[in-house]
């Protein structure tokens, strides 16, 4: 190098460094060290296929290779020196490199630019974290089948618009969010099988004229095979954005979750108590018990949802192919992978450790006139009255209830036929909450028998 100060892998045009500022906004080697195994795996397999296609000597490969595996090694150790002159994770392994083996490190970045090296050790980063976000949902919808096979047929209300609906099943209300999980686990799947193709070897933009093997370093990652176009290789981040739409949507369920524990655990409902390992006292109030948990996941989704946004806009409107925008991809993309890693887990914690209360369950399904439905079902089923007017009746009928301050199976039987003279005693078969729920047979519906035939299925499926 003729200067000592400009940078030594592209100083050669350059005869003076970077002023102070420009080094600390173009660096990214604070945060994209945690690309460094996959950023030495992708070398490995470049160095590999770099001689296998006669590119570059088998001996200096070897000990490209080798070097390369004591560079990881320090990085895991801790006694790595980064260096914000170096910019990057890249430009950090290869002139470490250098220094461990010399000469041969020079010849790694043939055939090779920082465009497609870090489209590769990205892609390689993200893979895994799909993989954890699968072995994540899978272990939470395991906890949410426990609970629901403890309480398949455990009465509880079912809410619309949070007012009293129709009685449900407590095993029913679970394997609701075993489905929600079960799409997430599907999008994730469906993600990683679109993104697996290997961007290595597009090179800066176009290609190179060295006579590579894209075939090889693909099966050397795992990757199903290389990218069709090098131009789109560089320039795309569809697959981490796929991974933050697919964790925005599962985080959004995870808030929905989160917030009905937050509900479910108040004193006013008593649906649910939480383990003291997933709740907190006041230092004030002695009798609180809070579902900081619950509450600190229904905050962390907008971290998930704000890196989707975020990296949605550093990307609209980039012309092809590599700008260094794309820089800004991965700090975003690294703390919803934080923040998803841990509102799985802690989900999967909250889940396994609560216990429902099936009583104050059971006692909450009967009130708020919840068979009201049942009810007017009987008419139309028994006395063949238009369900219009079996609903007319019914709500004439609950309102007899409200101005007694009773519920509907505490009315006496004179008191239904003043409603309607061809209402018998059977109605109130139908006015238990427990009857309620058999009787919601249809396929998918909250019936015992249909929740547990739910839980089979998805037994099977996750063995
Ligand atoms: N640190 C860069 C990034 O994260 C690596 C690619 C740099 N390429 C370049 N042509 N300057 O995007």
């Amino acid at each position: 190098m003729s200067d000592k100060s400009s940078n030594q892998m592209w100083g050669g045009r350059f005869a003076a460094g970077p002023d102070a500022i420009m080094e600390a906004i173009n660096a990214s080697i604070g945060y994209d060290q945690r690309m460094a195994a996959q950023d030495i795996a992708g070398s490995r397999a470049h160095a590999a296929m770099l001689a296998a296609t006669g590119i570059i000597t088998d001996n200096d490969a070897q000990v490209i290779r080798e070097g390369l595996l004591t560079v990881l090694s320090e990085i895991q150790g801790g006694t790595f020196e980064f260096s914000t002159a170096l910019e990057d994770i890249h430009m950090n392994v290869e002139a470490r490199l250098k220094e461990i083996i010399g000469e041969p490190a020079g010849r790694l970045h043939t055939a090779r630019s920082r465009n497609d090296q870090v489209a590769t050790d990205f892609k390689l980063w993200v893979r895994d974290q799909i993989d954890a976000a699968i072995e994540g949902i899978e272990a939470l919808i395991k906890s949410l089948i426990g609970q629901a096979e403890a309480g398949a047929d455990w009465v509880m209300p079912g809410f619309t618009h949070l007012q009293t609906a129709q009685p449900v099943t407590w095993g029913h209300h679970m394997m609701a969010y075993v489905e929600m999980f079960g799409r997430d686990l599907s999008r994730f799947r469906d993600a990683r099988a679109r993104m697996n193709e290997s961007p290595l070897g597009s090179a800066a933009l176009a290609g190179t004229s060295f006579p590579i093997d894209r075939e090889m370093t693909a099966q050397a990652l795992g990757f199903d095979r290389p990218t069709a176009n090098s131009l789109d290789a560089v320039a795309d981040r569809d697959f981490a954005l796929e991974f933050l739409s697919c964790a925005s949507i599962t985080a959004m369920h995870l808030s929905r979750f989160a917030e009905e524990l937050v509900i479910w655990s108040s004193a006013q409902f008593r649906f649910v108590t939480m383990s003291d390992k997933w709740s907190t006292g006041s230092s004030i109030m002695p009798q609180k018990r809070n579902p900081d948990a619950a509450e600190l996941l229904r905050a962390k989704i907008g971290r998930i949802f704000g890196a989707n946004v975020a990296l949605m806009t550093v990307m609209k409107g980039l012309p092809l192919a590599y700008s260094k925008d794309m820089q800004e991809d991965k700090e975003q993309v690294f703390d919803a992978a934080d923040n998803l890693m841990l509102a799985l887990a802690a989900m999967t914690g909250m889940v396994s450790d609560m216990t429902g209360n099936r009583e104050n369950l059971a006692a909450a399904a009967g009130s708020g006139f919840s068979t009201a439905t049942d009810l007017a079902d009987w008419l139309v089923r028994e006395l063949n009255l238009p369900f219009r007017d079996a609903h007319h009746v019914t709500g004439s009928l609950v309102a007899m209830a409200e101005s007694k301050g009773c519920d509907l199976p505490e009315l006496t039987l004179e008191d239904m036929q003043s409603v309607h003279t061809a209402i018998t005693r059977a109605v109130f078969d139908v006015l238990g909450v427990d009857n309620s729920v058999a009787s919601r047979m249809s396929y998918g519906g909250t019936a015992p028998a249909q929740v547990r035939a739910q839980i089979a299925r998805w037994k099977d499926l996750l063995t």
